[in-house]
């Protein structure tokens, strides 16, 4: 089943050809960061305007890449081999959420194919299901999954496709936000700075300052978390004390994979779950994929993450989510009307 994927909920413009829900044929992403970093944050107006003027565009070229990989001499012969359309339909920015979910539904309608509404967290999760390097992945449920984005710090317990609990979360702010606002603190970058921060932790090989940062919650016996405490922590040290950047970075990093490391393997633990997944911008972080990866070797769990690639938002995954989501016939293609799939920007991974 060949599935054309739609993501447009925040600041990149994503088309995505997926096969069977693993094998990823062509994807196109066109992002805005760089209007945002010049502003030091993202404007809805200016992401919502760049969503527009790239929507087309990236839909023509996914369908020209397929053309070409299929050595088609006319582009209808890739419109007939879509089976359905699978679109983004939130959480994420109202006004970008609208392009995409619009332009899915009109190539649809012209395509005469199904629409798969899908949820970008979710989505996230199936980044892990891609075929890479040949290897098929099979995921053995029950599995634990750990979303870490610029929004969201969640702990799930995944019964099967389409059956989520969720088991935790941060009570303030999201990992990957507190990465951000440090990264800010320190001068390495306006917006987004969770990478640089995590590259500039890389430098310092011996943390000499271990335990000055909180652990927040750690030993706490449930599965929420607490960022901004660590966040305003962090900020008096910088203010307070002459500690190289570095020597920080590195302190609130490893403050930050201790607590998320902690409080996951207890989840996987206490569920005896088969599998931990591990999704959203910031499984990016090495420091995370390695710790949870070595974690879970111990207590013999498998462990997955996302190809770096996709762990910044594509639609790749939401094309992989939307068919194991009709795998498991949790969607009945037919009885979706295009008028009940509408962009909601505060939608829960549960809802
Ligand atoms: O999932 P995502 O692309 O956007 C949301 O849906 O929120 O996640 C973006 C977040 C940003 O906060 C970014 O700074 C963070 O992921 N991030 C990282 C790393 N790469 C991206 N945080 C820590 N370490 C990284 N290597
Ligand atoms: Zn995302």
């Amino acid at each position: 089943m060949l599935i054309f994927g739609i993501e447009t909920s925040c600041d990149e413009t994503a088309a995505a050809i997926v096969e069977d829900g693993v094998n990823e044929i062509c994807s196109v992403v066109s992002s805005s960061k760089e209007f945002h970093e010049k502003t030091g944050g993202i404007v809805p107006e200016v992401a919502a305007r760049k969503q527009v003027e790239s929507i087309v565009p990236v839909i023509s070229e996914c369908f020209e890449k397929y053309k070409e990989i299929k050595g088609y001499e006319s582009i209808e012969h890739c419109y007939t081999d879509i089976d359905a359309v699978a679109v983004t339909i939130g959480p994420g920015l109202l006004a970008s959420l609208v392009v995409g979910v619009e332009a899915a539904k009109s190539l649809a309608l012209f395509l005469n194919k199904p629409l798969i509404p899908v949820n970008h967290l979710i989505g996230h999760l199936y980044g892990n299901y891609l075929v890479e390097e040949g290897v098929t992945k099979n995921i053995a449920f029950p599995a634990v999954a750990l979303l870490v984005s610029g929004g969201h710090t969640e702990l799930i317990l995944i019964k099967n496709h389409g059956d989520f609990e969720y088991i935790g979360g941060t009570l303030d702010d999201a990992v990957g936000e507190a990465y951000d606002k440090v990264a800010r603190l320190l001068g390495l970058s306006q917006y987004l700075g969770g990478a640089l921060l995590s590259k500039k932790a890389q430098e310092c090989k011996v943390n000499k300052i271990k335990g000055k940062l909180p652990r927040p919650m750690i030993d706490q016996d449930n599965f929420d978390f607490s960022f901004s405490g660590l966040k305003t922590a962090t900020r008096r040290l910088i203010e307070n004390e002459k500690i190289p950047t570095e020597v920080i970075a590195r302190e609130f990093e490893d403050a930050v994979v201790e607590v998320l490391t902690k409080k996951t393997l207890n989840a996987v633990k206490k569920f005896s779950v088969k599998s931990l997944l591990m999704g959203g911008g910031v499984s990016a972080n090495l420091h995370l994929r390695e710790t949870l990866g070595r974690e879970c070797e111990k207590v013999n769990v498998k462990f997955y993450a996302p190809p770096l690639r996709l762990c910044t938002d594509n639609a790749v995954y939401i094309a992989s989510a939307a068919y194991f989501m009709y795998a498991n016939e949790q969607y009945d293609f037919e009885k979706i009307k295009f008028e009940d799939i509408q962009p909601n920007p505060s939608l829960g991974i549960i809802d």
